[in-house]
Formats: structure tokens, sequence, C-alpha cells
């Protein structure tokens, strides 16, 4: 069976109203990429769809990948291998936990082998994209220029005219880095945002001018919410709100930060009266194991 059989691609995009959106006048549309699958979800398949269709399956036996204890990368590729029967390890930085989480249970439901490194070692791994010894090793996150190409098909299933501002997450800008490119491939000139859930002065901006020559997007430095996971009472009370007012669960280390930036962008103005805005669900709902209790 081919692995689209299992995912809903094209995601549909939803029109959402909230009391905020009303208020503000403007119209809020959420590309539901979290509902592409239940664990290949958002940006995880986008960017997996652009490295595995990059490789000829035949060249490789095992598939190695990397990530934190949370990762949804991870999970994501232990699940995409297990529809595509072909055996995966996960190298997981940090000692071995006594009791695993929900998100690395879930890698082993899916048959993905753990290895656990010092953080130490796990600098020390090649983590490059490419195929050793008959192993594809995928870079932490997918985070590659392949990954990219796959973050293209995001942007090409909307229809842009007429669309006011697109907005995205961004952890390593490895998703927004293949919408720009999009942009560019179309000449399309809808301006794409870009929300950096981690802390740290412009350095998405700086990577994706340094690493893939891209000026065209804007990112927003200062909606992390304290860093990178973490969360405030602030923000898991707007997420709590937005999933009564709408049916769509966001993520509290991604989308919630993304979807909060909105809310406060349209209060200061930034967004305005008459706005359409595109706001991209890039999945990653797993990322409530590690964060229920601080609901
Ligand atoms: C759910 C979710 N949204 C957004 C992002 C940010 O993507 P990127 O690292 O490509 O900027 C990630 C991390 O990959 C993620 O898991």
């Amino acid at each position: 069976m081919d692995i689209l059989d299992h995912l809903t691609i094209p995601s549909p995009l939803h029109q959402v109203r909230t009391a905020w959106s009303a208020a503000a006048a403007i119209e809020l549309y959420i590309k539901r990429d979290d509902l592409i699958h239940p664990i290949i979800s958002g940006n995880k398949w986008r960017k997996l769809s652009g490295i595995l269709s990059h490789y000829d399956k035949t060249t490789y036996r095992e598939i190695i990948t990397f990530g934190g204890a949370f990762s949804n990368h991870l999970v994501a590729t232990a699940a995409s291998c297990a529809i595509l029967k072909i055996p995966c390890t996960g190298i997981i930085r940090g000692e071995e936990p006594k009791q695993l989480n929900g998100v690395l249970k879930l890698c082993e439901m899916y048959g993905m082998r753990l290895t656990f490194v010092s953080r130490e070692e796990y600098k020390e791994h090649n983590r490059q994209l490419g195929i050793y010894e008959e192993k594809l090793f995928i870079p932490e996150g997918g985070a590659c220029e392949q990954g990219t190409l796959g973050c293209f098909e995001v942007l090409r299933e909307i229809e842009l005219k007429e669309i006011s501002k697109v907005f995205v997450a961004c952890g390593t800008g490895t998703t927004i880095a293949g919408m720009s490119k999009f942009m560019d491939s179309t000449n399309d000139g809808t301006p794409l945002y870009g929300i950096q859930v981690l802390k740290g002065n412009g350095y998405i901006a700086k990577d994706l001018q340094d690493v893939y020559g891209i000026h065209n997007v804007t990112i927003y430095d200062e909606f992390h919410c304290g860093g990178y996971a973490k969360t405030s009472p602030e923000l898991m009370d707007f997420i709590k709100e937005f999933t009564s007012e709408t049916g769509i669960l966001l993520d509290p280390v991604y989308t919630g930060k993304m979807m909060l930036a909105i809310k406060k962008l349209c209060i200061s103005g930034d967004i305005k009266k008459g706005d359409k805005v595109i706001a991209i669900h890039t999945g990653g709902l797993t990322g409530w194991f590690g964060k229920v209790d601080e609901l």
C-alpha cells in the first residue's frame, strides 16, 4: 500500500471565527495539515515527503534519524517507516529514562528501535542527510534542503489570491524556507510571516538569509512565551479558549504560540481590519504528552 493512501492530502482549509478574530474584523483560515495523519502530521510529513521522494527506496535498507525525547519528527518517522515497511532507528539525545514518555512509547509501538546517547555523544554523530552503508540518515527534525522542498506543497494546495498574510510557526526555519521558495517560484507577493518559538534575537531570520538566501519573509522573534517548549499561563489559557471556541486543538510548543501571536498582532494593529489571514496548522499534537500537567 502506498503511504499516500494513509494520508489526507491535500489537507483542508477551514475558516474559523473566534471572539478576537471577530473583534478585529479579519477572516481567519487554518490550513489543516494537522489532519494529514494523526501522527505523521503537519510539516513532519511535508519534510519527510521531500526527503523520501529524493531517494530511490531500493538504495537503502534502514532509516536512522535523530531527536530529543519529545520529538514530533521521531514519532512521525517511526509511523512512516511502519507503513513503508522499512526498519528504523531513532537516536535519542540524553540518557535512557526509567520510564519512556508517551512519544517514545509510540515510537516503539510503530517498531522504531530506540538508541539513547549522551548529549556529548549526540553532538558527535554525523547528522547530515545521506545514505551511508545502505542506511538513510535523516537529520533531526527533517531539517535539510530536501525537507524544504516538501514544504513547497503546503502553499501549492492553497488559492492565495486575495490572501493578505500567511503565518507559520518556526523552529529551525526549514518549513518557512520551503514556503518562501514556493512564493518565489510563483512570483506571488502574499507576505509570509514566521513566529519563532525559541528565544534568540533574530536567529531564524539570520539563518534564512545565510543558509538559504531568503529575504522575503518576516520573522517575529518575540512570541516564544519564555523559550522553546516553555509555556506560560497566558498561552495555556489562550489554547484552551481557542480549542473550545473552534474545535481545533493547537499544540503547546508551536501552533499555540503562532495563534497567540496572530491574536496579539490583531490587537496591535499589525493585522488590520478586513485582512484575510491563513495560519498553517503544522500538527505536532503529540507535544501534549509532555505538557498536559501544565494545563
Ligand atoms: C508542529 C511543528 N510546527 C512547526 C515546527 C517548526 O518547523 P521548522 O523547524 O521547520 O521551522 C515544528 C518543528 O519541526 C513542529 O514540530
